[in-house]
């Protein structure tokens, strides 16, 4: 399956939720809330800016359609070129990965996409992904996603409500630490300016220390430095160990993905999916 088919499943379960809420008004919601994100993403550097808010389904679709493919396939990209330097992503026959801010799915569809080009060359049976997220809204879309997925990996994804930026909301969860694989992706810099209460450079700082060794960090971001050099500096008081670190890296979908799957929404909307992008990416591991 190509991740455009992964996301359009995923969208069609999205639409349903936005059109319960607005009917006929779905389409213009949608037209409105791809502007709010495009217009939200332009200030991620501003430590004042407020959160950005997913609470409505009409903003959950815009954003799936918008950036879940693109951002999908940089993680395969990245995860195949670690591969090429390191060897295996995932250990077999069952392998946990645990995506921080991944409520959209976008990391999930991307292991999903890696471990099916690879093939018999990392073999994983059973695929369990802790999807770590603020907004509960995101949960609906990925509950039963399994179900509807033509896939020879037996995916769990478990969807836990988790806020970085507060500390009662984090502190006594623990199973998601377990992960071989931990992805933050698109993630720092949204979450960044929500550490005023030093709540969230706690949380990056416990998930270093409490995972298990030999755990793999994925971070890829906009390339802006002033994410990169935050996260550096947290990994490294952490005790992470950098194995891979490509700074403002120019990044377009493979060829082999069909933004077509999508035209029925393109046309509606007037508008297309994210293709390309500045980036930056690290992988670390914990020693
Ligand atoms: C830009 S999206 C990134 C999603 C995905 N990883 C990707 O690459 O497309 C940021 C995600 O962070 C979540 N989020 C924002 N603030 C959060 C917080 N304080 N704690 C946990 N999740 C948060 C949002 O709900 C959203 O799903």
């Amino acid at each position: 399956m190509t991740i455009f088919e992964l996301v359009k499943i995923a969208l069609d379960e999205l639409y349903k939720d936005a059109a319960k809420e607005y009917g006929a008004e779905t389409d213009q919601k949608i037209i409105d809330q791809l502007d709010y994100l495009s217009q939200s993403y332009k200030g991620l550097s501003d430590p004042k800016r407020p959160p950005i808010d997913y609470g409505d389904p009409a903003v959950r679709f815009a954003y799936v359609f918008r950036y879940v493919a693109a951002h999908g396939d940089y993680i395969v990209q990245v995860l195949k070129y670690f591969r090429a330097e390191h060897g295996a992503v995932l250990p077999g026959p069952t392998a946990r990965v645990s995506c921080i801010g991944g409520g959209p799915g976008s990391d999930v569809i991307a292991i999903l996409k890696y471990l099916s080009d690879m093939g018999k060359h990392e073999k994983v049976e059973k695929l369990i992904c802790y999807l770590l997220d603020g907004e509960q809204g995101w949960a609906d879309a990925w509950t039963e996603f399994d179900e509807s997925l033509e896939s020879d990996v037996n995916l769990s994804p478990i969807f836990q409500k988790l806020d970085v930026s507060n500390f009662d909301s984090w502190q006594s969860q623990k199973k998601f630490l377990q992960a071989d694989l931990f992805t933050m992706s698109y993630f720092v810099s949204e979450v960044m300016s929500q550490d005023g209460g030093g709540d969230v450079s706690a949380f990056w700082l416990k998930l270093f220390e409490e995972a298990k060794p030999g755990a793999l960090f994925l971070y890829i971001d906009n390339g802006a430095d002033l994410f990169n050099e935050y996260i550096d500096t947290l990994a490294s008081k952490g005790g992470l160990k950098t194995l891979m670190s490509k700074n403002n890296r120019r990044f377009t979908p493979s060829f082999t993905e069909q933004a077509s799957e999508l035209s029925a929404y393109r046309k509606k909307f007037g508008q297309n999916p994210k293709l390309q992008a500045q980036l930056s990416f690290r992988v670390f591991e914990k020693a």
